[in-house]
């Protein structure tokens, strides 16, 4: 049964989370045909806007009306009068269905402290409800400092009592470290319970990411291979070739081991490092999450670098270093890399180090997971290299999964190649449709699959594991090792890995 009656309330509608992903992916789902049948969608700030004006901010940041789209069923409906032989319906073009989609979205201005705001906001709720059982999600595209004020005032005033359901969607920061994480919980635990709270994770929404269990337990073969005895080490890298470009104001207080170490990363590889679940449920993928959390040890700060990019001049142009930019305090030791090694104490990992890497202002963009194997076991090619096998799994740019194992050069010759088995999804003869993160993980709150959300324990398991590590720097006032704009990061990452006996792999 299609959903219906679904007011979808963005608090912080003008900000820049908001126009970039929220509504795109709002928009996706209504271009894909997954709307619920009839939805209405309120933003809500502090900022004095029309509906118009919002229309305005968010527009850019739309897919852009290049012609016709036929990529959904959405059609003009045939006029009612008209006679004679049915006439084939006209795709609605990308502009039309832009207009459709804005007929549904309005704007409500208020604080995110007042309650009478609140007590206004659910008013106009009611009025597009017009009495009818619905259902309310209430996005917050917030800053931290007012997460808690606009839980609490929803919780209270702009819950729906009309026996439909409430859900309300938080992402991070969820705190700065364990103990404001568990302030955030127990404020927001008193206005939602556990099902209405649903922690986003962008991460995890991506197409890559989604298939990891697909990859690991509905294929026989890394079953036996994914085991302390076949793999030298794992990793995860994350790099990106934008700096911190006026953001700085958020991210200086957060710094690279925050804002995606200790949340993005750690979720990726719980997907790629814990046991199968019993079942595909919320709860037992949950189970499995957690106990891999709790066999994680102690990290200790010798097995961190973090670095903090400086300007540099590439053919011709200047990029400005970190404490370059307006928005970052110059005297700032925040981390804009860090690279770290995992030790997982349980049957599976003992022994193999995990790799961890994550920085901003580096020579490529990429998101990807690692697997080394080991060195095969009396090789009989001494003559040659044989390079190990290895399993990529790109999360993007790219979407990819490739394999690369050793082949032998065809034709006269005995020497050997390294190949690839290599599943590119844009090469694929069908083509692929891969949802944004953000839509993905939207229609999972739409139809209340809590499977790609985060839970409070694992969450608090994470900040147990990077707290203690955290605080040591920030006592001992840790400089992060300096590195140029658009190169690899600083070269102590290197040294890291030779420290545990590996090498990053990524692409050079
Ligand atoms: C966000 C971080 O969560 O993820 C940003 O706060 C980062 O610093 C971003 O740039 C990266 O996400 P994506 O999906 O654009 O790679």
């Amino acid at each position: 049964r299609k959903l219906d009656n679904v007011t979808v309330v963005v608090l912080g509608a003008s900000g820049d989370l908001a126009k970039r992903k929220i509504y795109p992916a709002l928009f996706s789902l209504y271009q894909e045909g997954l709307k619920p049948k009839t939805w209405t969608i309120i933003g809500y700030a502090r900022s004095e806007l029309s509906d118009e004006d919002l229309k305005k901010r968010v527009t850019p940041f739309m897919p852009k009306p290049d012609g016709r789209d036929r990529s959904s069923s959405n059609s003009v409906p045939p006029s009612p009068n008209s006679t004679g032989p049915k006439k084939k319906e006209e795709p609605l073009t990308l502009e039309q269905k832009l207009e459709k989609f804005f007929e549904d979205c309005h704007y409500v201005q208020g604080s995110y402290d007042e309650q009478q705001d609140y007590e206004r906001l659910n008013k106009e709720i009611e009025k597009y409800e017009e009495g009818k059982k619905s259902n309310r999600l209430f996005y917050l595209s917030l800053p931290p400092n007012v997460f808690l004020d606009a839980a609490n005032n929803l919780g209270e005033f702009c819950k729906t009592k009309s026996g439909g359901w409430n859900r309300i969607v938080i992402e991070k920061p969820f705190g700065r470290d364990l103990a404001s994480f568990q302030e955030l919980s127990e404020g927001l635990n008193k206005s939602f319970n556990s099902h209405e709270i649903y922690r986003i994770d962008h991460f995890v929404g991506k197409e890559v990411v989604q298939n990891l269990n697909v990859l690991r337990f509905a294929n026989v073969i890394f079953d036996p291979l994914w085991h302390r005895s076949n793999i030298k080490c794992v990793q995860i890298i994350f790099k990106e070739q934008l700096g911190v470009e006026g953001r700085g104001g958020y991210f200086d207080h957060y710094g690279m081991i925050r804002d995606v170490v200790q949340n993005h990363l750690m979720q990726i590889l719980c997907l790629v490092c814990m046991e199968p679940p019993v079942s595909l449920s919320p709860e037992d993928i949950n189970a499995e999450k957690i106990k891999l959390l709790k066999a994680i040890s102690k990290i200790d700060k010798e097995d961190f670098v973090i670095g903090q990019y400086r300007a540099k001049n590439i053919s011709g142009k200047e990029y400005p270093g970190y404490l370059d930019d307006e928005t970052v305090d110059n005297n700032s030791i925040t981390e804009t890399f860090a690279a770290c090694v995992l030790k997982i104490k349980n049957r599976r990992w003992d022994g193999v180090p995990i790799l961890m890497k994550a920085g901003k202002a580096l020579d490529e963009k990429v998101l990807e997971v690692r697997i080394q194997f080991k060195d095969v076991p009396g090789n009989l090619y001494t003559e040659h290299k044989v390079s190990p096998n290895e399993l990529v799994i790109r999360i993007q740019p790219d979407e990819a999964i490739y394999f690369k194992i050793m082949n032998k050069i065809p034709g006269y010759t005995d020497r050997l190649t390294e190949s690839l088995l290599d599943f590119t999804y844009k090469d694929q003869k069908k083509s692929i449709n891969i949802p944004e993160a953000y839509a993905r993980l939207m229609c999972d709150v739409l139809i209340g699959n809590e499977n790609n959300f985060i839970s409070e324990e694992e969450l608090s398991l994470s900040w147990k594991i990077f707290d203690p590590v955290l605080e040591q720097m920030e006592k001992l006032h840790m400089t992060p090792e300096p590195y140029a704009f658009g190169s690899r990061g600083p070269v102590e990452a290197d040294y890291l890995a030779a420290r545990h006996g590996v090498k990053w792999s990524e692409t050079e």
